[in-house]
């Protein structure tokens, strides 16, 4: 039997695949590559040790998606397809309604045809909105997303809860992810965004790598220690980890569970810089701009939940998410384009 990883081409997909081959799962990759390369696949293989079966599909497809459960003995599937740029999603809503809505309802109905009733759904902490209380526990309600990115995470999580509600043979686990950055320890995959980045991590080491002059500080007057966005990283390879938890959990006949993936700790941005140099040697420039629109001050998990039922956590620190960050942008400076 084989774990269907839809969006496995990506930056978390491509390290949960490792994990998997590692913990001796059979791992089948759907992606229709719109925002990746099938490279970071062959680096998979090339880590691992095992051919990856991979099928260039969309989820929107879902003629493509029942070609893909006829050929294939899928068990289970982990579900990270799905478009991601929040600033996108504002000037593109019916595209990523499109995409992560009724992508996601197809491959729902074709698992449901070949009674394949195991997911593992890619959440956000973005679900919470703007966080009543901090930490935030899985008990924290959700809140008001401030584009449609994250309403397509919170709408998904509402549709999936219906699903398991309305026939129990579901196991459906969201996993509602904090920051993920870092990469894995080969410097051979990793986050590979398209033009300039929007997140903070890529930003900083492109950069550091000359491709960008400085960073821009998205505002010090938060209510924070020292006035920048609080937000809670996680080292990619740990939230892939997660992933193969969350499956063993689901072997286990779940239900439907909620997961927080994050660490527990916040940094600031002025943290993340500070930590960066400190880890890398290389002095990060910016200056401080204006808040950019949709921001929270503050934002990172209480981990105990997945900790007690999952028996998961966080191993890896700050120093080894931007030292990790770095050997894959020093390596690959353009990405999978080099
Ligand atoms: P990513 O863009 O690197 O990976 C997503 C993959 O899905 C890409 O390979 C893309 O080509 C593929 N894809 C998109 N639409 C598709 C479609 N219609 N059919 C087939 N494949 C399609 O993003 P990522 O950072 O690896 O994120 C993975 C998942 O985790 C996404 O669902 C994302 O929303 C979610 N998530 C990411 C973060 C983050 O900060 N990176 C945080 C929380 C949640
Ligand atoms: C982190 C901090 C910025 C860039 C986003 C999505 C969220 C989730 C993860 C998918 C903030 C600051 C950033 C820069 C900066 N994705 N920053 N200069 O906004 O917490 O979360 O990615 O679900 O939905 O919203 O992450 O990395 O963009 O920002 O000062 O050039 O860095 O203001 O405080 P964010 P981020």
């Amino acid at each position: 039997m084989s774990i269907l990883v839809t969006g496995g081409a990506g930056f978390i997909g491509s390290h949960t695949v490792v994990e998997l081959q590692n913990a001796g799962y059979d791992v089948v990759v759907l992606d229709n590559l719109c925002n990746s390369s099938k490279k970071s696949l062959s680096r998979v293989e090339k880590i691992t040790g095992k051919p990856v079966t991979f099928y260039e599909a969309d989820i929107r497809d879902k003629e493509a998606i029942k070609r893909i459960f006829q050929k294939e003995a899928i068990d289970s599937c982990i579900h990270f397809a799905g478009l991601k740029a929040v600033g996108e999603s504002v000037q593109k809503p019916l595209e990523y309604y499109e995409n992560n809505i009724s992508g996601t309802l197809n491959l729902l109905e074709v698992m449901r045809e070949n009674n394949c009733k195991n997911m593992i759904f890619s959440s956000s902490a973005t679900v919470y909105g703007d966080p009543a209380v901090i930490p935030i526990t899985e008990e924290c309600p959700k809140g008001t997303c401030t584009n449609p990115y994250g309403w397509t995470k919170s709408m998904l999580e509402q549709i999936l809860m219906d699903l398991q509600k309305a026939d129990p043979q579901w196991n459906i686990i969201l996993l509602r992810y904090f920051n993920p950055i870092g990469a894995h320890k080969s410097g051979t995959i990793g986050e590979n965004p398209n033009g300039i980045p929007n997140n903070l991590m890529p930003y900083i080491t492109q950069v550091a790598v000359g491709k960008l002059s400085q960073l821009g500080v998205f505002g010090n007057d938060y209510d924070t220690p020292d006035g920048t966005g609080v937000r809670d990283y996680i080292h990619v390879v740990d939230l892939a980890r997660g992933h193969v938890k969350a499956l063993k959990k689901i072997e286990e006949n779940a239900g439907l569970c909620i997961y927080n993936l994050g660490t527990g700790v916040g940094y600031s941005v002025l943290d993340i810089v500070k930590n960066f140099e400190e880890a890398t040697g290389i002095t990060i420039p910016y200056v401080i701009k204006p808040r950019r629109a949709g921001d929270i001050a503050a934002c990172y998990s209480d981990a105990s939940k997945a900790k007690k039922e999952l028996g998961w956590e966080a191993e890896y620190g700050i120093k080894e998410m931007c030292e990790d960050s770095w050997r894959w942008q020093k390596n690959n400076p353009n990405g999978y384009d080099d």
